[in-house]
């Protein structure tokens, strides 16, 4: 019964700065999807940005309605979602992801994802306020505890070389798994 949707949603894995909100743009219209991304949604809906809901109320409150918000997904049809890079490792959000969708996770290394962070405009509470050698130590730690639920993923791939070609071999192996759905 739940497979029938099961294969209409994709969700995108992976630490912060690991692409996912851009991959996620890129599949969505490859195949014809809606592009959710949870974080945006959340600050649609709570009326702030993360950061600042961090700074006001915690991150335990956070992680509670991002779950909610998660679950929330599971009506949608023909979506790409784009997860938060905790959202996974929290409650059974992994284990639901799997069961509700296409799991695809995007994987870089701790130093690679250091010089995107390193970079970024956009403003993430859990690394906001550490230098460059705190940013680099919280990388490979957190990416250490992480890994383990990334690593359920459906599907694992590189996010070094995102390119045009690597998209288009993932939304086809996405269209075979469709195909095989009953
Ligand atoms: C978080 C990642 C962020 C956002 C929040 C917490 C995390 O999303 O959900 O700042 O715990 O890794 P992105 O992965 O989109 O930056």
């Amino acid at each position: 019964m739940k497979g029938s949707n099961k294969r209409s949603k994709i969700y995108l894995i992976g630490f912060m700065g690991a692409g996912k909100t851009t991959l996620g743009k890129t599949l969505a219209s490859g195949l014809d999807y809606k592009f959710y991304d949870l974080d945006k949604e959340f600050e649609k809906k709570y009326k702030t940005t993360v950061d600042l809901f961090f700074k006001k109320y915690g991150e335990k409150l956070f992680r509670e309605l991002e779950y909610k918000l998660l679950l929330s997904t599971g009506s949608l049809e023909n979506a790409v979602i784009s997860t938060g890079g905790g959202t996974p490792c929290f409650f059974d959000s992994m284990d639901w992801i799997n069961e509700n969708g296409t799991s695809i996770y995007i994987k870089l290394p701790p130093k690679v994802l250091y010089d995107r962070l390193v970079n970024a405009k956009k403003k993430r509470p859990l690394v906001a306020e550490k230098n460059e050698d705190e940013l680099l130590a919280y990388i490979n730690e957190k990416l250490k505890e992480r890994e383990p639920f990334y690593r359920k993923a459906d599907i694992i791939i590189s996010g070094i070389s995102l390119s045009a070609g690597s998209i288009v071999s993932v939304i086809n192996s996405l269209n075979k798994i469709n195909k095989h759905q009953p």
